[in-house]
């Protein structure tokens, strides 16, 4: 009887994690076990403050607003040191850890080469490694802090990256509304649902899928209904220089999108709405009815999971 009941037992995984498997957006890990809390918690500092620019007037936070705007930023383009304007809206850095390569354009392909980017940018924080080492190293927190971590040498630019990057590798955000249906652990609402079947059936989904909705794969915005390519933007045609590659992206994670307005490299949509319907027709050829857009701006929004961890701290 027993033997029975523990085959019925792993039966019923079996159907479940095969129906999980089937599915094409995984859920995000509800608890991180590779992080280095205390190393990810000196990132977070240092994350948080303008020392790493040249006029120590901005951090990475002022791009990338993790309580405010899903870790993205309300502007249509951020602005770095003395208000220079960037070239590109400001991704989220929420979950960035899942995506295969970074920056729109993915020209690097892992957080640790991306962080010296924006410290180093001319019109972002402006700041050279040795100025960073020379300003940490006389800065008795930073001191007692990377002390604390086990650095006993002087502090140096690898260290103070590599701690940004364990704080990044902590900013995930679990447990969405979305996350939890695919669990089996609740159950979503018949406009959700429809939303979810739309987006499917639709096409959206051969873009954005896996873990991150998105992140995973380069296509083009425009592929059906062309979008004016901007030469001023960083596409992939900026690193390649083939005509193909015009208006090229890193698809984007749609994981808190409903926080992260506005949409779209040059930030030209304000509301879900409004990218819903842009990416429909230039990325489908389509049309679509208001109860399509209705329904799939539901189902963006159960997207949306719990603040990271390491934020509520
Ligand atoms: C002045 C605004 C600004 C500052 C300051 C800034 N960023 Fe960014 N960040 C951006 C913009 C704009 C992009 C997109 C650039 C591109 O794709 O060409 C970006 C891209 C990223 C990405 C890639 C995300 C993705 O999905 O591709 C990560 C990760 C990131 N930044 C982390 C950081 C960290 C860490 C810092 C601080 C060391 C920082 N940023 C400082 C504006 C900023
Ligand atoms: C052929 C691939 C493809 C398809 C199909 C597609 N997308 Fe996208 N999506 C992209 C790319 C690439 C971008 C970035 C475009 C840009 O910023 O210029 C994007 C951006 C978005 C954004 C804005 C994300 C942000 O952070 O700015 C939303 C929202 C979105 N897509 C939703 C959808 C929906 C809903 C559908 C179906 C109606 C869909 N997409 C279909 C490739 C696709």
């Amino acid at each position: 009887m027993k033997m029975i009941l523990t085959s019925f037992i792993y039966l019923f995984i079996f159907i479940v994690s095969s129906s999980l498997a089937s599915e094409p957006i995984t859920p995000l890990p509800k608890v991180l076990t590779d992080i280095d809390w205390e190393k990810a918690r000196l990132g977070k500092i240092l994350f948080f403050d303008p020392i790493l620019s040249s006029d120590r007037s901005v951090s990475c936070a002022s791009c990338h607003d993790i309580l405010n705007a899903g870790g993205a930023d309300k502007r249509v383009v951020s602005l770095g040191i003395a208000d220079m304007q960037g070239n590109i809206q400001s991704p989220t850095v929420l979950n960035s850890r899942y995506n295969f390569k970074q920056f729109w354009n993915g020209r690097v392909d892992t957080l640790l080469e991306q962080a010296s980017g924006p410290i180093h940018n001319p019109v972002e924080m402006a700041l050279n490694a040795s100025t960073v080492e020379k300003r940490l190293n006389s800065n008795r927190e930073y001191q007692k802090r990377f002390y604390a971590l086990g650095h006993e040498q002087r502090i140096t630019f690898a260290m103070v990256l590599a701690a940004i990057v364990e704080f990044e590798k902590a900013l995930v955000t679990p447990n969405s509304p979305f996350d939890q249906y695919l669990r089996g652990e609740r159950r979503l609402d018949d406009t959700t649902m429809r939303g979810y079947q739309h987006f499917k059936k639709l096409g959206c989904i051969t873009c954005h899928n896996g873990k991150n909705v998105g992140g995973n794969s380069f296509q083009k915005m425009g592929l059906i209904t062309p979008y004016e390519h901007d030469e001023g933007f960083p596409d992939l045609f900026a690193t390649t220089k083939r005509e193909l590659h015009k208006n090229v992206f890193k698809v984007p994670t749609l994981r808190n999108i409903e926080l992260t307005a506005p949409y779209f490299h040059d930030g030209s949509s304000d509301t879900l709405k409004d990218a819903i319907e842009t990416m429909s027709h230039h990325n489908l050829g389509y049309s679509h009815t208001d109860e399509e857009v209705e329904t799939i701006t539901a189902f963006l929004r159960s997207l949306t999971g719990e603040t990271p961890a390491i934020m509520k701290e």
